[in-house]
């Protein structure tokens, strides 16, 4: 299994999990509006995906739109990546694949000057969140790195 950061080919299987995830994955209509969202961020470095590739084909994603915040005490920077596209092939769940994309990637974040990880979780992933050091908050789970 390789993981690494995801590059501009490796856009037409963020969009089919983004797809999956948003339960519409027979449906084309916002294609070119995720093509051009991926293109963008990932060029600009809004936005930063991880993948993990298994013979060729990417088998998971991880991303992280970051964004500038007003600082505050706890987060001067006020930089704060916020995490989405979180998704695993079936037949590749359980064997700790998003867990080490998490790892990779806050390793990665943290060089960037990000303390700060926000997400809302689906409730099949809440455990695995909790597992990886997230609190549940009011209205999100976030992780201070
Ligand atoms: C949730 C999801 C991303 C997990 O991906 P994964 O690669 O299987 O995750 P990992 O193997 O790294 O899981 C690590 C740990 O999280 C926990 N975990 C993961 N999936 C879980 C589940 N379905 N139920 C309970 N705990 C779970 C476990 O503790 C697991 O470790 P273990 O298998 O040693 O017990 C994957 O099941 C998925 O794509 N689900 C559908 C989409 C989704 O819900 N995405 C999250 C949107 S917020």
């Amino acid at each position: 299994m390789l993981f690494r950061k995801a590059i501009t080919t490796d856009i037409p299987q963020l969009i089919n999990f983004r797809k999956i995830l948003l339960c519409n994955e027979d449906n084309s209509s916002m294609d070119e509006a995720f093509r051009n969202y991926f293109d963008s961020s990932l060029s600009d470095k809004s936005l930063v995906a991880w993948v993990a590739e298994d013979d060729g084909v990417v088998v998971s994603s991880v991303c992280f739109c970051l964004c500038r915040f007003a600082p505050r005490f706890e987060n001067p920077s006020g930089l704060v990546a916020y995490m989405t596209n979180v998704f695993t092939i079936p037949n590749y769940r359980r064997q700790g694949i998003v867990s080490r994309l998490v790892s990779e990637a806050v390793g990665d974040l943290k060089t960037q000057g990000i303390r700060k990880i926000l997400l809302h979780s689906s409730d099949m992933a809440k455990p695995m969140y909790e597992g990886l050091g997230f609190i549940e908050g009011k209205n999100y789970m976030s992780m201070n790195i």
